[in-house]
């Protein structure tokens, strides 16, 4: 295994902001168990192209047809697979998750494998090509997408990062789907040597953005076993996260490095990238904001359409005319769910008679009181 490193910086001793150069399954093996945060892997796709592809205008389509891609037999391929999904899962942290991206060549084998060796599946995201390359012979449906696989180590791993509102944000403040609509990497992002592709399958940013600020933070270690030219660590870089990239031509690894060096490093403040999500936010109980006469004893509240209201009681419980508790308690009863968030279901009337969400009056509290 020859390792060449551009060591930038260690974190917990593990060397980051690096290339290993060489073969990923031997690299997964040396670094400490349970050493990064996220994992993002690009695998060979095992394409066994079994001819060349030409247009119609004759020229020759510009396949993945690298040496790097091709296996024996479909074997050959699953062992290396479990080889590395493996490893993966022995460095990745216990509140880690990996995501992998594959085409239908590929992905049925891989996902298999993830669930055999016990990863727990969270989503299959579909990245949708806008600008898919054309089925050239008319033989079969455009093939527009790729499918992601984002999966936890197991079935009881309780937590893994998910940037939940940072997502709904980029999405206009609906919830992000599954399917992602992203183009392929060209035009000024697509790195050229010598008027040629530097890398066959280099990956859009943009796909990367979302990966990497939905299931990571701030200063997070992201490996990438397949690193090519560079993409993650280029994104991770611009994210104010750590990489770890392993790649076993040197080309590539050359092409990645000057990628991510003339990437200017992130000063930026950290406000400017997180979203702060409610469930991070430091707790405040109902009864608090009575305590500090926010609201008081006595008090009516009301559902958003004023058609429901209650009245404060001074162990902060809702008192309505058939049934007393708290006010999640009595939101979910007056909705007939097993549970609501009292937080959005009741409203306060301010001094000009507004109805105000009792969640406002919430952050007031943290703000006055300095927790956030
Ligand atoms: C599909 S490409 C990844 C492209 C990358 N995501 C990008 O945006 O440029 C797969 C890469 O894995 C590398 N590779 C293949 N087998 C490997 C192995 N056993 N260990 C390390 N790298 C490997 C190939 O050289 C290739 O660059």
């Amino acid at each position: 295994m020859s390792q060449k490193k551009s060591k930038l910086s260690a974190t917990n001793d593990i060397s980051v902001n690096t290339i290993l150069h060489g073969n990923c399954v031997e690299f997964l093996n040396s670094l400490p168990e349970k050493s990064v945060d996220l994992i993002f892997a690009d695998p060979p796709y095992n394409l066994q192209l079994q001819n060349e592809l030409i247009r119609p205008n004759q020229t020759v389509v510009d396949a993945v047809n690298d040496k790097w891609d091709q296996f024996d037999s479909f074997a050959q391929y699953d062992q290396f697979t479990r080889d590395w999904l493996t490893g993966c899962r022995r460095v990745l942290k216990d509140n880690g998750s990996i995501w992998v991206i594959g085409s239908y060549h590929n992905i049925f084998r891989v996902g298999t494998i993830m669930m055999d060796l016990g990863y727990w599946i969270l989503n299959d995201v579909v990245w949708h090509k806008t600008n898919p390359m054309p089925n050239f012979r008319g033989t079969r449906f455009t093939n527009a997408t790729e499918t992601l696989i984002w999966a936890k180590k197991s079935s009881n791993q309780k937590k893994y990062t998910f940037n939940y509102h940072s997502m709904k944000n980029l999405n206009e403040e609906k919830q992000m789907q599954n399917v992602w609509y992203i183009p392929l990497c060209t035009g000024a992002e697509r790195l050229k040597v010598n008027g040629k592709k530097a890398h066959s399958t280099q990956k859009p940013e943009a796909l990367l953005y979302r990966i990497i600020l939905s299931s990571s933070n701030t200063h997070d270690i992201v490996l990438d076993p397949f690193f090519g030219s560079g993409t993650t660590g280029a994104v991770a870089k611009k994210l104010k996260r750590n990489f770890i990239g392993i790649e076993k031509e040197s080309k590539y690894v050359e092409i990645a490095t000057e990628r991510i060096k003339n990437i200017p490093p992130m000063l930026l403040d950290f406000d400017l990238l997180v979203t702060p999500s409610k469930r991070n936010l430091p707790r405040v109980s109902f009864g608090q904001l009575i305590e500090a006469q926010y609201l008081t004893i006595g008090q009516t509240v009301y559902s958003k359409s004023h058609k429901y209201s209650a009245v404060i009681k001074a162990d902060s419980q809702l008192k309505t005319e058939n049934f007393t508790g708290s006010i999640h308690k009595v939101a979910a009863k007056i909705l007939n769910k097993s549970a609501h968030n009292g937080w959005d279901f009741w409203y306060y009337e301010d001094g000009n008679n507004k109805l105000m969400c009792i969640d406002v009056l919430r952050n007031k509290y943290r703000q006055d009181f300095n927790l956030v």
